[in-house]
């Protein structure tokens, strides 16, 4: 398992025209990526195909989804399963706060999707803003699941707050940022992998990602940039 990751999350950009020259960018500075990180990308459903088979020439980048959908199969319009997406994606983001506001998701359909995610083979990188969420959705995940590889989840620690809107930076303190990677472990196990999200950019990356309890992070507005998060993901992850 590569000690760090980090996961861009394309949230409603990029068509399949400009994803691929997203990846002609991207791949060029491909060598230069550290060797104990891994690299997870998350575009829309629609572009996933063609991500998936350019994505599979690069060393140590794998394919994510935004969403999966809380149902199995059948008669549920519109909706994505997780068994389509194995086909394409090793990791799925489950429970992004801007579905918890927009589509109403609740701790219980989160736990539903990431037990789906995994029933399926698939990481899920559970979103998360608050202890009390992380305690309610280890709850209903024991509610429906006896034993469970909470190691295969990652968790990831966004205070909405943090979340930039058209490119404002606004991250947590890094130092409170760790202390509630800390807690979280603390909290699901030692193992489990602790992310941090919220208006990560190439200049502040390191003060998150070189913390000891915080094993990655999630970027949103800055991974639209292919150069930007070729900087983030090849920067010198330790603390000087
Ligand atoms: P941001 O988004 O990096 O634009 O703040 C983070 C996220 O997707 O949660």
């Amino acid at each position: 398992m590569e000690k760090k990751l980090i996961v861009a999350n394309w949230k409603e950009n990029l068509t399949v025209n400009e994803a691929q020259e997203w990846l002609e960018k991207f791949s060029i500075f491909n060598d230069q990526f550290p060797n104990d990180l891994g690299v997870v990308i998350c575009p829309s459903f629609v572009v996933l195909p063609m991500m998936a088979y350019e994505i599979s020439k690069l060393e140590r980048v794998k394919l994510g989804a935004q969403d999966v959908s809380k149902f199995e199969e059948g008669q549920y319009t519109g909706e994505v399963s997780a068994k389509m997406l194995r086909d394409f994606v090793s990791f799925a983001i489950v429970g992004h706060s801007e579905r918890r506001k927009h589509f109403g998701e609740t701790d219980k359909v989160i736990a539903t999707k990431s037990l789906l995610a995994l029933n399926y083979d698939l990481t899920p990188i559970v979103c998360i803003s608050s202890i009390e969420e992380v305690r309610s959705w280890r709850r209903e995940v024991g509610k429906e699941a006896r034993s469970l590889r909470l190691e295969s989840v990652v968790l990831v620690y966004e205070p909405v707050e943090a979340i930039s809107t058209k490119g404002q930076f606004h991250p947590d303190d890094p130092e409170h940022a760790n202390l509630m990677a800390k807690k979280i472990k603390a909290e699901i196990g030692q193992n489990i992998r602790v992310l941090y999200g919220g208006s990560v950019n190439s200049r502040n990356v390191v003060t998150f990602i070189g913390r000891e309890d915080i094993d990655g992070v999630l970027v949103g507005q800055a991974s639209l940039d292919p150069v930007e998060f070729s900087k983030i993901v090849s920067s010198n992850h330790e603390i000087p």
